[in-house]
């Protein structure tokens, strides 16, 4: 039986006090205490050493939201694997659809940084989604393919396994617009037998795969029900204290 995991990336939103007024919230809520399902909150680089003295002592978890491969030096503005686990980080978004299409970042960069936080001991939330114009040209599987294989290039299947993969089709993130319970159920499924046909029934049965894009109180429960969809990967809603709350618990 696999763990549910539900995260919250907070994007570029919450300065250092709205971060506090918000993880103080969650923290206070019962989903704070006695729940199954793991939470992972992914503030802003800004915020994340306060987040990790505010968690202490609780079961939710600390996430970043991006990071950069090499180990240190002169890249201007960007931030190491070790520097997050400097500040309590257990967890980083990686490949997220806004850094593949704003920042421009590759799937070989994407491999890149995955190799970097995993030799970190980092464990990544590992984005891949299609973009609408991908979906209406049938390309869906093709484009979830390419990212799985040249995202997970010569990683093993040991370090595979402390990988979060994360669904996001391109077009429900942001829009409202979330994928059906089907249509993720059918992307979750691919992606599982995918990894199943490259690695081992094991692997493909232990991973984790949650759902990010318009997730929301009211269509949480019915596409966490899915049997291969783990948890949610939150943004808009995870914004407010009470509808991530209401997410988290429909996951139990
Ligand atoms: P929304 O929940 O705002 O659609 O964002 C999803 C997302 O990109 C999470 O990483």
């Amino acid at each position: 039986m696999r763990t549910k995991i539900v995260a919250g990336n907070w994007k570029m939103n919450n300065d250092l006090s709205a971060s506090i007024n918000l993880i103080s919230e969650i923290k206070n809520s019962s989903i704070g205490k006695n729940f199954k399902t793991k939470i992972i909150l992914c503030p802003p680089f800004t915020s994340l050493e306060t987040a990790n003295a505010l968690l202490k002592g609780t079961k939710i978890s600390l996430g970043a939201q991006n990071m950069y491969y090499e180990e240190n030096g002169a890249y201007t503005g960007e931030i190491s694997a070790k520097m997050l686990k400097s500040v309590g980080c257990e967890f980083v978004i990686i490949g997220h659809s806004e850094r593949r299409t704003i920042f421009e970042e590759s799937d070989e960069i994407i491999n890149l940084k995955l190799k970097a936080a995993l030799k970190n001991n980092l464990k990544p939330i590992f984005c891949i989604g299609e973009t609408l114009e991908e979906r209406e040209k049938d390309k869906t599987f093709d484009v979830i393919r390419r990212q799985v294989i040249d995202g997970l290039k010569d990683l093993s299947e040991s370090e595979i396994q402390n990988i979060i993969f994360a669904y996001e089709p391109v077009w429900a993130i942001g829009t409202g617009k979330n994928a059906t319970p089907y249509q993720a159920q059918e992307v979750h499924k691919f992606i599982r037998d995918l990894l199943q046909k490259e690695y081992s029934t094991y692997l493909s049965d232990n991973i984790i795969i949650q759902y990010g894009g318009s997730v929301k109180p009211d269509n949480a429960s019915e596409l966490m029900a899915q049997p291969d969809i783990d948890g949610a990967l939150v943004g808009g809603a995870c914004l407010r204290s009470d509808s991530f709350i209401k997410i988290v618990e429909s996951a139990e």
